[in-house]
């Protein structure tokens, strides 16, 4: 059974040892467990983690601004053993709930053009396309941003 729930200390190595295996998807190549530590500890930060029998298997983070209401998500990953069973919409559900609990009404995620299946993904949890992001990271990749409102 896999419980969904905020970050706890001691999370950190786990979620940068995932965020390496899937990195090709993310911006950065790497982040440190110290770097994961200090977003979780910062108070405009939600970082919820997908636990399975003691096991980190996704985790989910939005930054969001309390002052104007709006917030971005990610990073957001599923371990591959673990994708397509329902996960990562649990995981985005809550980090959903957590943002509107603190006052957010607008969301969006950027995702890369050619990572198209993760595209999908937010289309079915109720985001839809907003922009097209040219030449947006250092790689020179399009990235989509998505929307929704919550
Ligand atoms: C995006 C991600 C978090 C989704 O997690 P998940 O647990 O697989 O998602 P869910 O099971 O809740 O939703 C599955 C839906 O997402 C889409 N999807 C996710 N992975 C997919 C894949 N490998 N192939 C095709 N569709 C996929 C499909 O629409 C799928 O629906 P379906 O199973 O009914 O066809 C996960 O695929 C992932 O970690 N991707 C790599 C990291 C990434 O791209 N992060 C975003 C960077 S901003």
């Amino acid at each position: 059974m896999v419980q969904v729930r905020r970050y706890l200390l001691g999370d950190e190595k786990a979620i940068s040892k995932l965020h390496l295996k899937l990195n090709d998807f993310f911006e950065e190549d790497y982040v440190s467990p110290q770097f994961i530590y200090e977003s979780a500890h910062r108070p405009d930060f939600i970082f919820n983690v997908a636990e399975h029998a003691g096991e980190v298997t996704g985790f989910c983070g939005a930054l969001f601004y309390e002052s104007v209401g709006r917030a971005q998500i990610g990073p957001i990953a599923v371990s591959n053993e673990y994708m397509r069973q329902g996960i990562g919409g649990k995981l985005l559900r809550k980090t959903l709930n957590d943002l509107k609990e603190a006052g957010v009404f607008r969301v969006i995620a950027r995702v890369k053009e050619k990572n198209q299946d993760t595209l999908v993904f937010f289309e079915k949890q109720g985001f839809r396309r907003e922009a097209l992001l040219e030449k947006y990271t250092k790689k020179g990749e399009n990235t989509v941003q998505l929307l929704t409102f919550i």
